[in-house]
């Protein structure tokens, strides 16, 4: 029987909960479709400060490197925040991206039916299925180019070389294929000389995919475009820091933050899969956390690292099911039953 060996990285807030319930998911999702898991745990932000004194200690990079996949719950909280800047809890989410070599990071926004009306925005404007895929360069550019301060100044740099816009590009490109075979590459090539590299590659390599349907936008219009009308989007692509703030604008539209999953890919089968929301300290421990974006996730490793995409897509049906009739308090509406995070794992474990 196929066995996976999986590191956790709980982190802080309500990181240990949810992805407690996300293993459960996956050990059931095992014993149904056959294969099993074994697990081990490693410590990564705040917590990692707290029992090391550094966000990410070396054994949890090398526990890393040694498992088939990551999955992570989140890091950070108000007790680390007058940290100094480079031993924060996020430094060492910025530290695990680079050493796994995790570069490009995939964001879905997708509308779950019975979860339309949790949406700020007008039904008839995000139409009935929704689906867009963020893909974002997540281990160059601002995030990771050089930095400093002066007397009284300060700079980061936002650097990308050509053979990193085309890996990430062809990640976008290949994902078009399997969709509806369209790119939209987003930059601000009308001001950066970053964005017109980024833009030149991306229009080279095109000539590989003639049937993706690739258009170019500036970011700021991307951001206006993605409230006024969300459906002309299918795969988007970007640089690191435009698509960390896009990702966070194009959840909001699918509903609740609380539901939307991610995957962080190396290129190989290695990859590590997160929540793209926090570790909302405000509410950790008290059982009230939404576990789906994490139980999402572990169905996106199903799919991109482990091979088993029937049992992603189970897990996304069972999603889908629970949510008709039963919601967590951040996604709760009149008439539901309101469960906590251990009753949302187990539903989703029972519809399995
Ligand atoms: C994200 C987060 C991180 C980022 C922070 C916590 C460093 O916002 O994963 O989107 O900016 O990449
Ligand atoms: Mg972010």
């Amino acid at each position: 029987m196929q066995n996976y060996k999986i590191t956790l990285l709980k982190g802080d807030g309500i990181g240990p909960e949810i992805v407690d319930q996300a293993v459960k998911v996956l050990d059931r999702a095992a014993d149904k479709f056959g294969f099993t898991v074994t697990y081990d745990e490693a410590l990564l932000g705040g917590c990692a400060i707290d029992a090391t004194g550094v966000p990410l200690p070396d054994e949890t990079v090398a526990k890393c490197k040694a498992s088939d996949s990551v999955i992570l719950g989140a890091v950070g909280g108000p007790k680390w925040d007058n940290q100094p800047g480079n031993n924060r809890p996020e430094a060492g989410l910025l530290g695990i991206r680079g050493a796994l070599g995790l570069f490009a990071n995939l964001r879905p926004s997708v509308i779950f039916g019975p979860l339309k009306s949790a949406s700020p925005i007008k039904d008839d404007i995000i139409g009935d299925n929704m689906d867009i895929m963020i893909v974002r360069e997540l281990t160059g550019g601002i995030y990771f180019g050089e930095r400093g301060r002066g007397d009284d100044c300060a700079w980061d740099t936002e650097k990308y070389s050509v053979a990193e816009v085309e890996r990430i590009a062809r990640v976008a490109f290949d994902l078009a294929m399997k969709r509806n075979k369209k790119l939209t590459s987003v930059d601000k090539a009308n001001v950066l000389e970053s964005s017109r590299l980024w833009r030149e590659t991306v229009i080279r390599l095109s000539a590989e995919y003639p049937e993706v349907e690739l258009n170019h936008m500036y970011v700021d219009n991307c951001a206006m475009q993605l409230v006024r009308n969300p459906k002309q989007f299918d795969v988007i692509v970007t640089s690191n820091i435009f698509g960390d703030i896009l990702s966070d604008e194009a959840s909001m539209i699918a509903g609740s933050i609380g539901m939307l999953a991610s995957a962080s890919l190396s290129g190989g089968k290695l990859g590590l899969y997160e929540p793209i929301h926090g570790s909302a300290p405000d509410i950790a421990g008290l059982g009230i956390a939404n576990p789906l974006a994490t139980i999402l996730s572990v169905a996106m490793m199903l799919r991109y690292s482990l091979a088993q995409p029937e049992a992603a897509q189970a897990i996304e049906d069972a999603v889908s099911e629970v949510l008709k009739t039963n919601r967590t308090p951040d996604i709760y509406e009149e008439g539901m039953n309101k469960v906590s995070c251990e009753q949302m794992g187990d539903l989703v474990c029972q519809m399995l």
